[in-house]
């Protein structure tokens, strides 16, 4: 059988040593993928003079599974998020993010077990129409949701809760005030939530749902919401298990699918040796899940829950006092004990 290939997206400030120590313990945990390396962001900008070059975009189209270090997106004007136009051009609709809690990594909580499936494509986050007045004293975007939209995600996230045997989906809107577009995504989210009689639903609006989720988190299983909210609750929950740098993203659509940490370059700590390699780690291995490999997802999360729950050679963000390389090596040994 021929090996599978993964197009591999290093991209800026610490993601290429991250991606390297994810690549490394896929390897050291004999999944046998090829990988075909491409260019993207501030990377691709200096070596061809684009942000997002056609090559990267034919590898991310041939081999429908890509790995991607986070991108550096100038703050203002300039260029677009070349993420969100990753996610518009594959149609990467559903955004996967899941919270575990991990022993060791002084987090919060103990028991947290969340994921918040985002709708990754539509409302305000998708940057429509921002248009700023000639005399920079008015600004106006634009936000759409479609019923096609809102249905697709909300069929995603209750089909991904009874498959992993989770008990509740909690919808998440403001549709108090945001009438037409969270109106229509609770209305739509509703009627889908009929069709799973096994599954309990609940409904929230966004800004209780945040408070909640700081007092009370153990109440949460699955969370589908809107785009925006989606990128901001994400980042909260991060924060419950210890932070960004445990938290994965999972990008996928009907024909490709993209796997990136949740954090960004970090340049405050680029070519430090001491970012935490977990998120872009959890992110491979929701890739793994993607591909059917649970066993060897199983596997690299076993040994990843053991290194930090030890603690003694773990990145400084997690309290350790060890480099990425070090971090990523204890994970290979472990791993070794187990193949
Ligand atoms: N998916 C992506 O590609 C993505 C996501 C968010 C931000 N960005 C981009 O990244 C750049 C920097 O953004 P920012 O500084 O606001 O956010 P950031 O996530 O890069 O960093 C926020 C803070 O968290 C720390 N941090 C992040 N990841 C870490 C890790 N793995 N280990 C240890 N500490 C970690 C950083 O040092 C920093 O102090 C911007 O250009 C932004 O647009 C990209």
């Amino acid at each position: 059988m021929s090996r599978k290939i993964i197009t591999v997206i290093p991209g800026d400030g610490i993601g290429p040593d991250i991606v390297d120590s994810a690549l490394k313990i896929l390897d050291k945990a004999g999944c046998d993928f090829e990988y075909e390396f491409a260019d993207a962001g501030l990377a691709a900008l200096e070596k061809h003079g684009e942000l997002l070059p056609q090559s990267t975009l034919d590898l991310i189209e041939k081999n429908k599974v890509t790995l991607k270090g986070p991108l550096t997106t100038p703050v203002g004007k300039g260029f677009t998020s070349i993420n969100v136009g990753l996610r518009k051009k594959f149609n990467l609709y559903a955004n996967l993010r899941p919270v575990i809690s991990f022993k060791g990594t002084q987090a919060r909580y103990e028991n947290i077990d969340i994921i918040t499936v985002r709708e990754n494509t539509q409302g305000m986050y998708s940057g429509l129409g921002q248009v700023v007045s000639e005399d920079g004293n008015r600004a106006e975007a634009k936000s759409v949701i479609t019923r096609e939209g809102a249905e697709r995600i909300a069929r995603f996230a209750f089909d991904l809760a009874r498959r992993e045997g989770r008990k509740k989906v909690t919808i998440v809107h403001k549709a108090n005030i945001l009438k037409s577009t969270s109106g229509l995504f609770l209305d739509v989210a509703r009627k889908v939530s009929q069709k799973y009689p096994d599954i309990e639903t609940a409904e929230m609006i966004v800004d209780a749902c945040c408070m909640k989720l700081v007092m009370n988190p153990e109440a949460f299983d699955v969370i589908v919401t809107t785009n925006l909210f989606g990128d901001i609750i994400s980042d909260l929950c991060a924060g419950l298990v210890g932070g960004l740098g445990m938290a994965p993203g999972a990008n996928i659509g009907k024909d490709a699918a993209l796997f990136e940490a949740v954090h960004g370059s970090a340049p405050d700590i680029a070519g430090k040796n001491i970012a935490n390699p977990s998120s872009v780690i959890l992110a491979s291995i929701q890739m793994l899940e993607y591909l059917h490999m649970g066993d060897k997802a199983e596997m690299i999360r076993k040994a990843l829950a053991a290194v930090i729950a030890e603690g003694d050679r773990t990145t400084p963000d997690l309290g350790g006092s060890h480099g990425t390389t070090d971090f990523t090596q204890a994970i290979i040994e472990r791993l070794e004990s187990y193949v």
